[in-house]
């Protein structure tokens, strides 16, 4: 309740005060911010997915200047060695407003990782989003298939059958590269599973059959119950390490991250910077207000 009300608010609140609980959560606004966050973590033998803040724009201008500003991001961490790759939100590109326009801009974004050997994982967004976004995927892997990967959601009761027809891809040279985690919006009941631990049973089920059929699964979470179930199928299917990673949010469990870096497991953490990072924050406050906890803490604890 007390969670909701804040969530709620939070959009009215002074930038001030949202940025307190925000810094913890995002690299800075500037590109040398996310440079410098990204240079700690791989100091820290952990690699980065380097997200840019910004999301349902309103015109294609807008889309254009993202796109030439991945592309700068992209030359700029990749002649500075960071060891990572990018992340990318497709309503940034226009997908709701040209999907056709859209596609040829995240194609000269992947073109371009892959010009420098790099990887562009493609976010999922909310339901209205996720054929195009698989069908941007499909036609991307086609052409660079090392260089382009997709993101799923456990919660939406499609994503099984997604990775099924997605399954002609896969190649033992170049496996099709998944990011599973549970999701982040709030969808209806009836193409989403709501119950919590609902949600852990198909994730767990959609990262055993991508295992299973030799899939890179990228396995994203903090729920310390799914990462020790996934380490239970890794074993069960003698996964090698070239076919795993587990990933992480910004600020979020650094301690479990360590734990699991510890082990010899491949972490990634997600890195996202930009000055769009209010509206970033409170949206994601209102999708998900169990997250207002982590204010309180903020506002209080420092
Ligand atoms: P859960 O929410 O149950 O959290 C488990 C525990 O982790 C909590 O009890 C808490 O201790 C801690 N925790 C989780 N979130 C926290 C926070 N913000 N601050 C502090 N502690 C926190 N979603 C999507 O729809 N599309 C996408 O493209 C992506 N991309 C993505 C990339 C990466 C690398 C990650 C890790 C996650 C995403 N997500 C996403 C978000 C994802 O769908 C999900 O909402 C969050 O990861 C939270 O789910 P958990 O599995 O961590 O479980």
């Amino acid at each position: 309740m007390l969670n909701k009300l804040i969530a709620n608010i939070l959009p009215y609140m002074p930038k001030k005060l949202v940025w307190v609980f925000s810094k913890r959560y995002i690299a800075g606004e500037t590109i040398e911010e996310g440079l410098l966050a990204s240079k700690l973590l791989n100091a820290k033998n952990i690699e980065v997915t380097v997200d840019l803040l910004g999301e349902f724009i309103e015109t294609l201008e807008e889309a254009e200047q993202n796109k030439d500003y991945y592309i700068k991001i992209i030359d700029e961490f990749t002649s500075e060695g960071i060891k990572g790759s990018f992340s990318l939100k497709p309503t940034m590109f226009g997908l709701l407003i040209d999907a056709g326009a859209c596609y040829n801009y995240v194609h000269e974004v992947v073109k371009h990782a892959a010009e420098r050997n790099s990887f562009v994982r493609i976010d999922m967004e909310d339901s209205q989003c996720v054929d195009m976004e698989i069908e941007i995927f499909r036609k991307l892997r086609t052409k660079f298939p090392k260089n382009v990967g997709l993101v799923l959601q456990a919660y939406l009761k499609r994503t099984l059958a997604d990775i099924k027809s997605l399954q002609d891809l896969n190649t033992d040279e170049n496996p099709i590269n998944f990011r599973l985690c549970k999701g982040i919006y709030i969808e209806p009941a009836k193409i989403a599973f709501k119950n919590y631990q609902e949600v852990r049973e198909h994730f767990l089920e959609d990262l055993e059959y991508m295992l299973q059929n030799n899939m890179y699964a990228a396995i994203a979470t903090h729920d310390k119950f799914l990462i020790e179930n996934a380490n239970k199928l890794l074993e069960k299917y003698k996964t090698p390490k070239n076919r795993y990673e587990f990933q992480m949010l910004y600020g979020v469990t650094p301690e479990l991250r360590q734990s699991i870096v510890d082990q010899g497991h491949l972490m990634r953490v997600y890195v996202p910077f930009g000055k769009h990072w209010f509206g970033y924050s409170t949206r994601r406050l209102k999708e998900n207000p169990k997250m207002a906890n982590h204010i309180i803490k903020a506002i209080f604890i420092r």
